[in-house]
């Protein structure tokens, strides 16, 4: 359990925003595989101010069972107060500010992991955002844009000092994109230097990463990404380990084709078959990593166009692993 402002997180597992994988299927995935709080993907403030219907959508998180922190990202104070007002009253619970995009066609913009090169635009945006709305706001940041800029620090202190109530940290300068290793010194050296909660975030593959990080940082939780596509188990692997001490057992190849199909079907609810299958192709693949076959089964997933094919070409290969 962990607090963030005026809200407990019932536990220390966190889901990381992903665009185009923590949709509200993802989300619902998430939580059902144990996240005490679930990340939406980045929303654009332009695309909810503009009142555009596929940012709506993807800021719709009204009825959501869990905990759901709605992720903007935008560079004018203005603006993004306006669509976290919108936010608020569209029920997010809470309000995060991405800080870590390294995209360049969102860094052109001076979005994204570019606020962090400019300070007093960042006070003027937080300061903004936290006035005009009711719900605590968090923020995402990465380590600074390069090797000699960085200043995770003192955006971090900066952030504490508006009212920011967690950040969030992946600590590779934006300069580094995803190469490398998440340098979790930082988040270390963050979490003796901060009142407010840490979330390190960064190369946890398994659930004995995210033991590791909270025992060598002392962060408040861990933010998984990359680890849990087409892997939802880690989280609830997590949560048993960090919560309870236990190691849990690998997902048999049963439970990995029923949470595939779960998601599948998640997927469907929201969208519909024909996009849900054209969207779940990638996800199958991932399901499928590592698993004796993938490579050739990739194919068939690749060219499904129903539900029925793309578990055809997961049962195929689960079944074949079994042998
Ligand atoms: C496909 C993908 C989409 C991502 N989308 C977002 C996003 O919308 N907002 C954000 O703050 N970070 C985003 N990230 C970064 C992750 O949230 C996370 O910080 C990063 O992947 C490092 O954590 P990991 O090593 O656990 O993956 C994305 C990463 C990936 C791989």
């Amino acid at each position: 359990m962990f607090v963030i402002g005026n809200i407990v997180v019932p536990n220390r597992v966190v889901a990381a925003p992903l665009a185009g994988v923590t949709d509200r299927a993802g989300r619902e995935m998430a939580r059902l595989f144990g996240c005490g709080l679930v990340y939406t993907e980045m929303i654009s403030d332009m695309g909810l101010v503009y009142k555009q219907q596929r940012t709506l959508e993807m800021a719709e998180v009204a009825g959501e069972s869990g905990l759901v922190a709605v992720q903007l990202f935008g560079s004018k104070p203005q603006a993004m107060a306006k669509a976290a007002r919108m936010l608020n009253k569209m029920g997010a619970q809470l309000i995060d500010i991405n800080m870590g995009c390294p995209t360049p066609k969102i860094v052109r913009n001076g979005e994204g992991a570019a606020l962090m090169k400019d300070p007093a635009l960042t006070r003027d945006l937080l300061r903004a955002v936290i006035d005009a709305v009711q719900v605590p706001v968090t923020v995402k940041l990465r380590k600074g844009w390069d090797e000699n800029s960085i200043n995770y620090m003192e955006i971090a202190l900066l952030a504490e000092a508006e009212g920011v109530k967690a950040v969030a940290l992946h600590p590779r300068t934006r300069q580094e994109f995803f190469s490398g290793y998440s340098d979790w010194n930082a988040i270390k050296n963050l979490k003796a230097h901060l009142n407010i909660p840490v979330i390190g975030n960064g190369d946890i593959w398994c659930a004995a990463d995210a033991l590791r990080m909270i025992e060598q940082t002392g962060c408040d939780a861990v933010m998984i990404g990359r680890g849990a596509m087409g892997n939802p188990f880690i989280y609830r692997e997590a949560v048993a380990l960090l919560e309870k001490g236990q190691a849990l057992p690998d997902p048999t190849l049963a439970e990995r084709y029923q949470a595939a199909q779960l998601h599948l079907d998640l997927v469907i609810q929201y969208k519909g078959e024909r996009v849900a299958v054209r969207e779940m192709r990638k996800h199958f693949a991932w399901y499928c990593k590592g698993l004796r076959g993938a490579t050739r089964v990739r194919t068939a997933i690749n060219q499904a166009v129903s539900r029925d094919e793309l578990l055809a070409a997961l049962a195929s290969i689960t079944i074949q692993a079994d042998n």
